[in-house]
């Protein structure tokens, strides 16, 4: 194959060099093409750009191929503890048993947060959504830790600071839960495991004992699991855009949390569940709501469908598809919306609008059931991605900071008027 492309702009021909990748992707490298013609590419929603070169995960769309470090989803989701998986995502490589074991003591020594962080809770006015809070306070563990503030303050300063994200994720977003129920907090308890520890610290109460079901903590390390990363996602390259500014590893995360927030990204799972009850209260017809999608003039989208990268399955939501099935069967819950959802799903992968667009279900339309049918609040839906996604978001990060990519600064084609002369307010028609 030929290592370079050709472009001819404008009769001027320029030779750009090819990058390919270890899966044999191919780049075309353009990072010298306006310094040799002056032209700039254009690509809304970035849908033919990359905007780095990475080695964390590789993603095929039509293949439906997810992995991590080169291990495939699949096998993660099924083998895999979430802190290894973290580990593997920010390390590199899976870790020997004496590796996990420091890893997992160090990130269980700092499940505490500062006290001063409940101050920050009693300001918001009840019902705040928890993304919001979450957002805030990821970023507020910058003034708790200052030395956090130059990222580039040596390895032993970076690492202590990304356990200490790690290792408060949980606690700050199990608050969330309890502050929201004006519920008395539950503190972190380090003889139990990452995974474990959050869900006690959510449904614990103070006045009760309470035993932690190996079903829910197994599902849980799955869907932590199956988010962990997803390469460059909107949220994910937000991260890696406002930490190319060297903003702090909790600043550049917050602004990913926020990213996330939306209905077209993490904030769909809340979506999801909003819209099968909204369908089970109008009756559960399905096919009415797939002809609400399909109608150009109506905004109405199917939660849940549709991805920019996989164009035949999501393998994740495969995977979560039969742990819906399983937790729901073991925990004998029968959620009628998980009826809908099926119907849904049969009408749509029939129907040749969605079969034409390869819109299939995506990672969030069945991950909402699990979450319900555990005892969560639909609102949390989006704070439960996004502790699963944060180490993908921390290997992010910290790929680009070692990589010392610049600044990222895009340009744009500018569309507005020419240059005109200023006229006095008095003399405007
Ligand atoms: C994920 C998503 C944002 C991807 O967007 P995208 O790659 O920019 O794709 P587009 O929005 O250009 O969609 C392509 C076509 O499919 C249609 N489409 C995409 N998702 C759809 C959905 N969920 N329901 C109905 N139609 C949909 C679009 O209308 C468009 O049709 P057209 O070609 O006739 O104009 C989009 O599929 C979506 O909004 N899905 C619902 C939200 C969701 O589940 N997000 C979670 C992602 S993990």
């Amino acid at each position: 194959m030929s290592e370079t492309a050709k472009l001819n702009i404008q009769g001027n021909e320029t030779e750009l060099p090819l990058i390919v990748g270890t899966e044999n992707e191919v780049g075309i490298d353009i990072s010298k093409l306006r310094g040799a013609t002056g032209a700039v590419t254009l690509d809304f929603g970035y849908k033919n750009t990359g905007s780095t070169t990475s080695a964390i995960t590789y993603l095929d769309g039509e293949k439906g191929i997810l992995r991590h470090r080169g291990y495939s989803i699949e096998e993660l989701a099924e083998k895999a503890e979430f802190l290894e998986i973290a580990y593997l995502l920010i390390h590199g490589e899976l870790p020997t048993k004496e590796e996990y074991t420091k890893w997992d003591n160090e990130i269980r020594r700092h499940t505490l947060v500062n006290g001063d962080i409940q101050n920050i809770f009693d300001a918001w006015p009840t019902g705040s959504h928890p993304m919001g809070q979450l957002i805030a306070m990821i970023s507020s563990l910058s003034s708790f830790y200052p030395e956090s503030l130059n990222p580039n303050s040596g390895e032993e300063a970076k690492m202590r600071t990304i356990t200490r994200l790690l290792a408060k994720m949980p606690t700050i977003c199990a608050m969330i839960s309890k502050n929201r129920l004006g519920h008395p907090l539950i503190y972190p308890q380090n003889n139990l495991n990452y995974v474990e520890n959050y869900l006690n610290m959510t449904f614990k109460h103070v006045t009760e004992d309470y035993v932690l079901d190996p079903i829910l903590v197994r599902a849980m390390n799955k869907l932590m699991i199956l988010h962990a990363d997803h390469e460059q996602n909107c949220s994910a390259s937000t991260v890696r855009l406002v930490g190319s500014s060297h903003a702090n590893l909790y600043a550049s995360v917050s602004a990913g949390v926020a990213a996330l927030w939306g209905p077209l990204h993490g904030g769909a799972n809340q979506k999801v569940i909003e819209m099968l009850e909204a369908i089970q209260a109008d009756g559960g017809d399905a096919q009415k709501y797939i002809d609400k999608a399909k109608d150009k003039n109506d905004p109405f989208r199917l939660m849940g469908f549709g991805h920019r990268v996989y164009k035949n399955f999501d393998p994740r939501a495969k995977i979560i598809k039969k742990s819906a099935d399983e937790v729901l069967e073991k925990l004998g819950v029968n959620d009628p919306t998980l009826a809908i959802a099926k119907k849904l799903e049969e009408a749509a992968l029939s129907d040749p609008y969605f079969v034409e667009r390869k819109l299939f279900p995506n990672v969030d339309f069945y991950s909402g059931i699990i979450y319900r049918a555990m005892g969560f609040p639909v609102e949390m839906f989006t704070v439960l991605f996004a502790l699963g996604r944060l180490p993908g978001w921390i290997a992010q990060w910290k790929e680009m900071m070692e990589d010392k990519q610049p600044i990222g600064r895009p340009r744009q084609i500018y569309t507005g008027p020419v240059t005109r002369d200023f006229v006095p307010i008095d003399e405007r028609g």
